[in-house]
């Protein structure tokens, strides 16, 4: 079989600020993945390219969904995002044939709580847990916390998780179970500050209304930027949580969210 990857049609493009937007894309049949994976996505090469520029993207949809959905930062001189932010409905998307990452339930030990956290567009892997019913056939609360520079930027993820109480296959599942803190950095809101912060403060859990982390009971999955994976995962590790992974689970998980 070829590794090339395959050519898919641009569904749907919704831009959220000038630095936001999510696609949908068309999903091939043989395309399995498992929720909160990765994939490779690029634009078909132009005249005088060699070869596509690919990056990794998280499918922000869940596996169980007929279409794949990514929710992008754009920057203005990226190699891909320069482009991609300019895609419409009927173009072309490459989609790379193996999804791989560690942001998924089997690289997790059973536990009763599971923590999503997340900072600008790391949240797109846990919009794809979220969406899957295994997670709540797994976990009595899922706590998903969403950290951004500015209000704007939390707009994805609140209609996300609003949306899901009207959703026909999770929308019974998550409610009373699955917990949304939203919080920001550089504009006023009601929870203010960096997740490391509401965490060393133990604001998140007063906020949450749970026990502080302990890794009797709790999972944690972490995505968003290099530093503040790095500076959560330390965090996570003070509390006495191991990071695992595909093949050895554990109790917490990283994964660095796309940029450039
Ligand atoms: P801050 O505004 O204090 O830098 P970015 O767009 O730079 O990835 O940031 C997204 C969010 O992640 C911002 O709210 C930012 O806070 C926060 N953030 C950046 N670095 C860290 C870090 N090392 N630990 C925790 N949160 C971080």
């Amino acid at each position: 079989m070829s590794n090339a990857p395959t050519e898919e049609k641009v569904l749907f493009v919704e831009h959220f600020t000038d630095r936001l937007f999510r696609f949908e894309i068309s999903r091939p049949s043989s395309f399995r993945f498992r929720s909160g994976e990765f994939i490779m996505i690029g634009l078909p090469a132009e005249e005088g390219q060699k070869r596509p520029i690919m990056r990794a993207y998280s499918v922000a949809s869940p596996s169980w969904d007929d279409k794949l959905e990514f929710y992008s930062i754009k920057v203005p001189d990226g190699p891909l995002t320069s482009k991609l932010q300019k895609i419409q409905e009927g173009d072309t998307v490459l989609l790379g044939r193996k999804p791989v990452g560690t942001l998924v339930l089997d690289a997790l030990l059973p536990g009763k709580r599971l923590y999503m956290f997340s900072t600008g567009t790391g949240i797109a892997p846990f919009a794809s847990l979220i969406r899957d019913p295994e997670t709540y056939e797994r976990y009595d609360e899922v706590i998903l916390t969403h950290t951004c520079r500015q209000k704007a930027e939390l707009s994805y993820g609140l209609r996300l998780v609003n949306d899901l109480k009207n959703d026909p296959l999770v929308g019974e599942m998550v409610d009373g179970k699955l917990l949304h803190v939203a919080s920001l950095t550089r504009e006023d809101y009601p929870l203010k500050g960096r997740i490391t912060t509401l965490i060393e403060t133990g604001e998140l859990f007063k906020n949450a209304g749970t026990p502080t982390l302990n890794p009797q009971e709790d999972r944690v999955m972490i995505c968003g930027s290099k530093d503040m994976i790095d500076d959560t995962a330390k965090l996570v590790e003070s509390f006495g949580l191991k990071e695992g992974s595909n093949s050895q689970p554990a109790e917490f998980v990283v994964e660095k969210s796309f940029v450039g």
